[in-house]
């Protein structure tokens, strides 16, 4: 698709908005479907290129593959392949979770190694090192890894950040290990837990997803699972946000707002009103705001996928606040757009100085990661004039009709192809 978003600015929005399901959790949910060759069936599936490029790695290991709608019917068969190519493994990241099924399955996996990313050297040494703990060989060699074990062992394993790939790719090989596997300081997100859901629902035990400790008894399962994917609590947010910045009135559903609670606390003290409901939340925003600091953390601290969109409010509030970012070492890189826009923003090594300006003005601007992306835009529906966003196939990664879903609500945006 890609072309450029031209954004009218100024447009207060205001309705109703349905998120769709989560990107981070469909992605896990395809790999998962690996583990064995009966059937899964992993509904409530966002049409967009990081679900595409993950079925186009499933169909290349030799998966069936099929859409219908918002279901993806995922057959892994007896024979598929077991290597992840690098023209699939470049374009998404997310492709190395192919990793733990398939060496618990087959006892031998290869996936080329992910270059670097545009918002931090993203390395994979907890992934290798877990699967190592529990007893695979590593081998690194033509811009591949490849992991091969006889037998994969269970134990515990100790993560030294709580990382969210990590935590899931070790999940789905110790499925494949002989005994109980634990890990400990395992990431706490949603979509986790979403994940220990669906591999219960093929029958394997695990409990304590959703806390620091994981445990995963070993045992590949015999059948497949029907399973509906939690809400996108990023794009909830993005939404929350767009609604803020526009001074509108938004009513999101389809999330567990209890999925981005710390978000939602945070966008309160800034100044937007916010009242969850069993079905989302609904959030209005202020003619002022103030400034707060905000230091992103694994969940249940603040996301860092939404801190770009969190920089825009706070451009507009008065004061000066802080943004801490800990989780990704260079996820500032999109601050420079936001300055051509009229914004005061100084980075100070992982902090981001952000003065409020009160009002931003419409430019020619290009994404540079997904997040960022979809904080330009929401930089642009607040300004006055017109902005035209670039390179918006990093939006189209990971928002499923973005330009539909905000010009229902009022938004002036179009997708211009040139
Ligand atoms: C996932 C999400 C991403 C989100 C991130 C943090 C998906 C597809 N992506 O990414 O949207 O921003 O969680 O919530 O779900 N690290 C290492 N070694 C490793 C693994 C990670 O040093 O082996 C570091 C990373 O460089 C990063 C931090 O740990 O600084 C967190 O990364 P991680 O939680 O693994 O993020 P992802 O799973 O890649």
């Amino acid at each position: 698709m890609e072309g450029k978003f031209v954004i009218e600015g100024g447009k207060t929005l205001a309705g109703r908005l349905e998120v769709s399901g989560a990107k981070n959790s469909v992605l896990k949910l395809m790999a998962a479907a690996l583990l064995t060759p009966e059937e899964c069936v992993i509904r409530n599936v966002p049409r967009i290129t990081d679900v595409e490029t993950m079925a186009e790695v499933l169909l290349h290991l030799g998966a069936e593959v099929k859409w219908q709608g918002k279901v993806l019917r995922i057959r892994s068969g007896e024979f598929p392949g077991r290597k992840a190519p690098y023209h699939l493994v470049r374009k998404m990241r997310a492709s190395i979770l192919v990793l733990g099924p398939l060496v618990a399955r087959y006892g031998e996996a290869s996936v080329a190694i992910p270059g670097g990313c545009n918002i931090g050297a993203r390395k994979i040494d907890f992934h290798l090192k877990g699967l190592q703990m529990l007893g695979a060989e590593v081998i690194t060699e033509h811009g591949y890894i490849t992991v091969k074990a006889r037998r994969l062992k269970g134990r515990n394993i100790y993560l030294d950040f709580p990382s969210v790939g990590a935590t899931e790719n070790l999940m789905l090989a110790a499925v494949g290990a002989d005994g109980v596997t634990r890990i400990e300081n395992a990431a706490r997100e949603p979509e986790i837990q979403d994940l220990a859901e669906f591999l219960r629902g093929m029958g394997v035990e695990v409990h304590g997803a959703g806390t620091p400790l994981i445990e995963v008894k070993g045992g590949l399962p015999e059948r497949g699972t029907d399973h509906a994917a939690i809400g996108d609590r990023i794009e909830a947010g993005t939404f929350a946000l767009a609604a803020a910045v526009t001074r509108g009135e938004l009513d999101v559903r389809g999330v567990n707002p209890f999925h981005l609670r710390l978000a939602l606390e945070k966008m309160g003290e800034a100044g937007v009103e916010v009242e969850l409901h069993e079905e989302g939340f609904k959030v209005r925003g202020a003619e002022r705001y103030r400034a707060v600091n905000v230091a992103t953390l694994p969940f249940p601290g603040f996301p860092t996928d939404l801190q770009p969109q969190m920089m825009v409010l706070l451009s507009l509030a008065e004061g000066v606040s802080v943004i801490t970012e800990n989780v990704f070492e260079s996820r500032f890189m999109f601050v420079g757009e936001l300055n051509r826009m009229g914004c005061d923003i100084e980075i100070k090594g992982q902090h981001a100085v952000v003065r409020g300006v009160g009002r931003l003005s419409g430019a020619e601007v290009s994404a540079t990661d997904l997040r960022a992306g979809a904080a330009l835009v929401l930089a642009g529906l607040a300004a006055e004039g017109v902005t035209e966003v670039m390179e918006i196939h990093h939006v189209d990664r990971g928002y499923e009709n973005f330009e539909e879903k905000l010009r229902s609500v009022g938004a002036n945006i179009t997708r211009v192809m040139s």
